[in-house]
């Protein structure tokens, strides 16, 4: 029963995670593959930092793993260089990719997916977005039969935390986040995250899975939640309203009835009814409108380390099901283009 082959470049906090389930989970995952997936090495910069790890699988040579010949390369180094030289040239040779490196899909996703479909190889990445929740093959796969019309969510835990403390106690922005880094939910340098970039990114790669086109960060409008004060959020609960960080993703029909697709993130008032006003802490979720579906909701932990883990490995799992049953997954090339609506006229 020859091995699916898995090279790893990068052992942070989701590749430890995902190299532990691997091992762990060993002999389910050979039972619901139906072959055995052998991980064969893990590119570092630094290896003596991973004593956890058996040495004979550590190397700073990433591209030599790269080249190795494996089935199947995950990547967890994050950032786009050198991720993206590395994965274009796997998905190139046809060794396909499980990524959850958000800034370089958002940034680069045309050119992997090109690469991948000239190749026949996969490219997955579940946990770039919304951490353990399952909402990429949702959009992409589950509802491909389906018309979505709106993908609206919370995506960012750390202003959603910075957002909630400000709603349960009254206080100022600066005051709050200040809290949320000494707690340890907000990052050192919290920009991506209170400027909107991090959602930005993630609003990119949710609105090119749900309408099947490809949406870049930087069509995405982008306002953050730097310039809130208590008297905003005062002034919406006067209203019987919450202020959330959205993503709102939609499919914008004109008077012509030529179709396109509106990205923006930015804060909202939202009714205290709504599903996504309830959502607290660091939690994600995620509101879907379809024409055939109705509404649906994804929900849950949208960071940490074993949370993403699981969405790696469940991209792992499909992948290497798909190389055991000689097949392949979605092929972007395939996809209808809907046009990006630019800026400033959503
Ligand atoms: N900084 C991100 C957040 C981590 O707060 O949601 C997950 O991408």
């Amino acid at each position: 029963n020859t091995p699916i082959t898995v090279a790893m470049l990068g052992c942070g906090t989701v590749g430890g995670q995902v190299a532990r389930l691997l091992h762990e989970q060993a002999d389910d995952l050979t039972a619901r593959i139906g072959r055995p997936i052998r991980l064969t090495g893990i590119a570092v910069r630094r290896p003596h930092r991973h004593p956890e790890i058996d040495p004979e699988l550590l190397t700073t040579d990433a591209e030599a793993l790269v080249d190795s010949g494996v089935d199947l390369i995950v990547e967890v180094i994050g950032g786009i260089e050198p991720a993206r030289s590395l994965l274009l040239r796997a998905l190139k040779s046809g060794t396909s990719v499980v990524t959850a490196n958000k800034a370089l899909l958002a940034e680069h996703g045309p050119e992997l997916h090109a690469a991948a479909d000239s190749s026949g190889a996969d490219l997955y990445f579940e946990a770039a977005v919304a951490g353990a929740i399952p909402l990429l093959r949702p959009l992409r796969e589950s509802l491909a039969g389906d018309r979505i019309s709106r993908v609206m969510g919370i995506v960012n835990g750390t202003t959603n935390y910075v957002l909630s403390a400000m709603d349960a106690s009254g206080s100022g922005y600066a005051e709050t986040l200040d809290e949320a880094g000494r707690l340890g939910y907000a990052e050192a340098d919290p920009t991506a995250d209170v400027d909107g970039f991090d959602a930005a990114a993630k609003a990119a790669i949710l609105a090119s899975s749900a309408f099947h086109t490809r949406v870049r960060a930087e069509d995405v409008h982008r306002e953050g939640i730097s310039g809130l004060s208590a008297a905003d959020v005062a002034a919406a609960q006067l209203l019987g309203r919450t202020v959330k960080l959205l993503a709102i993703c939609e499919r914008v029909v004109d008077q012509s009835g030529a179709e396109s697709v509106s990205v923006r993130v930015h804060p909202a008032m939202i009714p205290r009814a709504h599903p996504l006003a309830s959502v607290g802490g660091a939690f994600n979720a995620v509101f879907v409108e379809a024409e055939a579906a109705g509404q649906l909701m994804f929900y849950g932990q949208g960071a940490g380390g074993a949370q993403t883990a699981s969405a790696v490995l469940g991209d792992v799992v499909a992948v290497a099901r798909n190389r055991v049953a000689g097949g392949y997954g979605p092929r972007e090339s395939a996809y209808a283009r809907l046009p990006v609506r630019p800026m400033g006229e959503t």
